[in-house]
């Protein structure tokens, strides 16, 4: 097999794409359904969400399997979180709002599950903006600190969903079960690290 296929890190960034291609592929075929940008908004959406409790599943996951190598499949996974919240939100401001400031201004400050979209989005921007190893080492400490954000980020995404469902909140609710599990484990893991440095 060729050297670059054999890296795992190579297959998550083709993962990665498949939402994308999807959605391209659909839009060639004319095979977006009756309202193509609430589809294309589902979608980018929903990807968007599932990349960020990717992204806060690794150190978990790591720590559960004892594989180190997967904190570095991190930044690749919170960085597709961030490219599919950009298409989702283009796709509002520009094929929903036709990047009308005022229509926009007005849902944001109006419309909770649009503040609470909007809230996450600019959360993940300085994480994105930050996401080099230079801004890492620039940084040191107070990187970890900045990163801590995404928590409140995926907190206002599960929200922005939750929000916006009417009738059936079965897929919201299972993010929410998700995050909930993710956030329970990062509590208990920190509650036993205090603990463990009170008793030195
Ligand atoms: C500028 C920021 C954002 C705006 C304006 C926005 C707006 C919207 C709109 C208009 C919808 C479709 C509502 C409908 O037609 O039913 C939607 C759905 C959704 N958004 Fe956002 N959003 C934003 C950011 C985010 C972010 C950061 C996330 C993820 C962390 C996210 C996750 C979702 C999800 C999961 C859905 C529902 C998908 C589905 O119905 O299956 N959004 N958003």
């Amino acid at each position: 097999m060729h050297g670059l296929l054999r890296r795992p890190g190579s297959w998550l960034f083709v993962a990665g794409c498949l939402p994308l291609l999807r959605l391209i592929l659909l839009g060639v075929w004319g095979g977006l359904g009756a309202d193509p940008v609430e589809f294309v908004a589902h979608s980018t959406g929903t990807w968007a969400l599932i990349g960020l409790l990717l992204t806060l599943a690794v150190t978990p996951l790591r720590r559960l399997t004892g594989r180190s190598g997967l904190v570095r499949h991190r930044r690749m996974l919170g960085l597709f979180a961030f490219f599919y919240a950009c298409l989702h939100a283009l796709t509002y401001f520009w094929l929903d709002q036709s990047f009308d400031p005022r229509a926009i201004a007005r849902d944001i400050l109006e419309r909770p599950f649009i503040t609470a979209g909007f809230t996450a989005f600019v959360l993940l921007v300085p994480l994105a903006a930050t996401s080099t190893r230079a801004a890492m080492r620039r940084l040191g400490r107070r990187w970890q600190l900045l990163h801590r954000l995404i928590y409140p980020a995926a907190v206002l995404g599960v929200l922005h969903f939750l929000w916006l469902v009417k009738k059936d909140l079965t897929e919201p609710l299972v993010y929410a079960g998700v995050l909930g599990l993710l956030l329970v484990v990062r509590l208990r893991w920190t509650q036993r690290l205090l603990a463990r440095v009170r008793e030195e």
